[in-house]
């Protein structure tokens, strides 16, 4: 046997070549700052910035021109409280971002990521309680109020993210009971305490002190995380997804062979930053790890990718 007459040519390894992505795998998370005149680049993600509510629409008409199909959207408040009530707000900036995002583009698939964290004085993805515990039951029920407040406002999917026990079926009930039973949600389904977080919590500006290790899965866990997402199936996620996803291959595989959900994988800030740092300092070259990268997420079993890279893909091809 000689594998390498399959890689003689050019065209010969192009018919061959098992695994593909598109521009239409790819949604781009953003993050939307209330009451800022400018675009605050985010130092620890070159080439990402902080977008101004005002400027927002111009955006999403930019990402739609270059064929963006899907984006996920944070808010950074400046309306902080003990619980982030600001998210359930009607006029608060969670409303806002939908309102304007599926006003300016319609056919944008607009994520809503529906957590706390960017809401709360702690910086906790929930409600704490007398020991500075996050409360699961007590979150579970803003929960429910926010993602009511994200699909009256616009949002195609509620993207829970908080990492609570019970939130897809609490999120689901919710949204069920007033009426929008065609809102779909996207559950952060498998999401590990990752130290790949740290670059985000610069772009949220949290005030996180302490860590989310009560609440979020320890890295080291496989049957845990298969477990995770298959309970979210039954709570009635739409679609599931395992956050990070470059180190966590392994479990994208193991999920995709034990659901016929659409599974996502995130490739999150800090994956983002060693390639950017990485391709910086001249060590690796960025245009070809960021296509190896999203390749390799594809290939170990993720449908969907979310990924800071998908404008990079959008205008320069996979
Ligand atoms: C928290 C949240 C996190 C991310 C999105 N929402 C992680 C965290 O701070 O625990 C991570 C995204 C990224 O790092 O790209 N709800
Ligand atoms: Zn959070």
């Amino acid at each position: 046997m000689r594998p390498r007459r399959l890689r003689r040519t050019p065209a010969l390894r192009s018919i061959f070549q098992e695994t593909h992505f598109t521009l239409n795998d790819l949604v781009l998370p953003i993050f939307v700052e209330e009451d800022i005149d400018d675009f605050v680049p985010i130092t620890s993600m070159p080439g990402i910035n902080r977008i101004p509510e005002s400027k927002l629409a111009g955006e999403i008409e930019r990402y739609a021109r270059a064929g963006i199909k899907s984006i996920m959207t944070f808010g950074v408040s400046h309306h902080l409280d003990e619980v982030g009530s600001d998210t359930w707000n009607e006029n608060g900036l969670v409303a806002r971002i939908n309102r304007i995002c599926k006003q300016t583009v319609p056919e944008m698939v607009v994520m809503s990521d529906t957590c706390f964290c960017e809401y709360t004085t702690h910086g906790h993805c929930g409600v704490l309680d007398d020991c500075a515990e996050v409360n699961n039951d007590a979150t579970l029920v803003n929960l429910g109020l926010q993602a009511v407040v994200a699909a009256q406002a616009g949002a195609d999917f509620i993207a829970p993210s908080a990492a609570m026990d019970g939130q897809v079926k609490a999120i689901r009930s919710a949204l069920d009971e007033a009426g929008f039973t065609n809102i779909g949600i996207m559950s952060y389904s498998t999401k590990f305490a990752s130290a790949l977080y740290g670059p985000i919590r610069e772009a949220g500006g949290s005030a996180l002190k302490g860590n989310r290790n009560g609440y979020q899965m320890n890295p080291m866990n496989r049957l845990e995380a298969i477990r995770e997402s298959l309970l979210d199936e039954a709570e009635g996620a739409d679609a599931l997804m395992v956050k990070p996803a470059g180190a966590y291959l392994d479990i994208i595989r193991d999920i995709r062979g034990a659901t016929k959900l659409p599974l996502a994988a995130y490739q999150v800030s800090g994956e983002y930053a060693m390639i950017k740092f990485g391709a910086a300092a001249g060590a690796i070259d960025e245009h070809r790890v960021v296509r190896e990268s999203l390749g390799a997420i594809k290939r170990a079993g993720a449908d969907l990718i979310f990924t800071y890279f998908a404008m990079d893909i959008a205008k320069h091809g996979v």
